[in-house]
């Protein structure tokens, strides 16, 4: 098992990273403020993994609440979040209990913003079950929903007490998931990890093919790069190349998402297509080349990504973008390529230039 720290002060906690980790109760117990533990899953976990994890905690004394969600992008939303606040009262859960995510990121999310607001905050954990929570929405904080008019436009900050990353339960994803996730892992070697940029280059095959060791270790320099970037800007306040770092190709990307309809394409394939939309307008910009942009393609193309994204129309694009969250006094801020492992945040774009490059790299 590999143990990472997330240091917050006072909250501060552990990323476990190995397998057979939803068999230790123990793990989830010592961070547990009373016997009283919700765990949030959705339909399609739940029948996998939800036994796994509350038999032994059951066994060991711990009153279980069970909340089953249904899947998808498509149920982050009010109604999701009121049916796991309906289970809570109506098994009267108490503000010592603690909510536990069973899932990827979208049960994460949920969970997270339930457990943040429930009786005004208890207790979370997170158990991350795809490739993308394991690597980056389960680290963080960051939780909330949907808004039709723009992705994650409601939520909190609230931090787990600790993060359970089974690498076992990538055994039953679907390769498509992997992928979505993998568009995350190569993130963090684009904004400011270039030695692990250049370890994905020659490792990508072995990812894919899911050797144990290798997503491990992908999985913990993710974690570590996320770790460091949350610890010095935890609320994404920093004025410029802070937590917004961690957002490249997510402006561009959660307009696709939220164009198409929650759910269409994957977070991961949009954050892809978005990725090299932002790397050709760093091409424009004169900071990179086209052979640079080239090496972005290349890469989200060998982990099955989409390179290029839907055909929304720049204008569509544009008023889309205008939601997100990283808009400043009515300007965009993107997330750029000052070079390939370093990534800057950018407010000095020009419209046409933008534009341009999401008509370049759109079917
Ligand atoms: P997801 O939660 O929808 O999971 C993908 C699919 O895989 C779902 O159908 C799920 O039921 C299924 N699944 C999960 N684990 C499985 C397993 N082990 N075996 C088989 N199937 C499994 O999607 P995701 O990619 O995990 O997360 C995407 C969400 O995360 C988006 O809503 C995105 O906005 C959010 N996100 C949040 C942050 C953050 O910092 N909070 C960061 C990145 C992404
Ligand atoms: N996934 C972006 C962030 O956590 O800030």
């Amino acid at each position: 098992m590999r143990t990472l720290n997330v240091a917050l002060a006072e909250r501060s906690y552990e990323i476990l990273i190995g397998p057979n980790l939803l068999g230790r109760p123990a793990a989830i117990i010592e961070q547990m403020a009373s016997d009283r533990l919700a765990i949030v899953s959705n339909t399609t976990v739940a029948p996998l993994y939800l036994d796994r994890i509350a038999n032994p905690l059951r066994a060991a004394g711990i009153r279980v609440t069970e909340i089953v969600l249904p899947d998808g992008e498509n149920h982050k939303n009010w109604q999701s979040l009121n049916t796991i606040f309906d289970a809570l009262l109506a098994d009267r859960c108490d503000r010592a209990t603690t909510v536990l995510a069973l899932g990827g990121g979208v049960i994460g999310d949920l969970a997270g913003f339930a457990a943040a607001s429930y009786q005004r905050g208890v207790r979370f954990i997170q158990a991350p079950t795809t490739l993308l929570a394991q690597v980056d929405s389960s680290v963080g904080g960051k939780t909330g929903i949907n808004h039709p008019r723009g992705k994650n436009m409601i939520g909190a900050f609230w931090q787990p007490a600790r993060v359970l990353a089974d690498t076992d339960t990538l055994s039953t994803l679907p390769d498509r998931q992997l992928s979505s996730g993998m568009a995350e892992v190569i993130k963090y070697g684009l904004i400011r990890d270039l030695s692990f940029l250049e370890w994905l280059e020659d490792n990508m095959d072995r990812l894919l093919a899911r050797d144990a060791d290798c997503l491990a270790y992908a999985i913990e320099r993710s974690c570590a790069n996320k770790a460091e970037v949350v610890a010095a800007d935890e609320r994404e306040t920093a004025k410029d190349n802070g937590r917004a770092l961690l957002n490249l190709g997510h402006t561009f990307g959660h307009a696709i998402e939220t164009g198409l309809g929650y759910g269409e394409w994957l977070h991961g394939e949009a954050i892809a297509a978005g990725t090299v939309m932002a790397a050709e307008l760093s091409r424009r910009l004169g900071w990179i080349d086209a052979a640079d942009v080239a090496r972005v393609r290349g890469l989200l193309q060998r982990a099955r990504l989409p390179v290029r994204g839907p055909a929304l129309g720049a204008d569509r694009y544009m008023e889309l973008m205008g939601h997100d969250k990283k808009v400043m006094a009515g300007r965009l801020r993107l997330v750029l390529l000052k070079r390939i492992g370093e990534a800057v945040t950018c407010s000095e774009t020009v419209a046409a230039d933008i534009r341009a490059a999401i008509e370049t790299c759109c079917v």
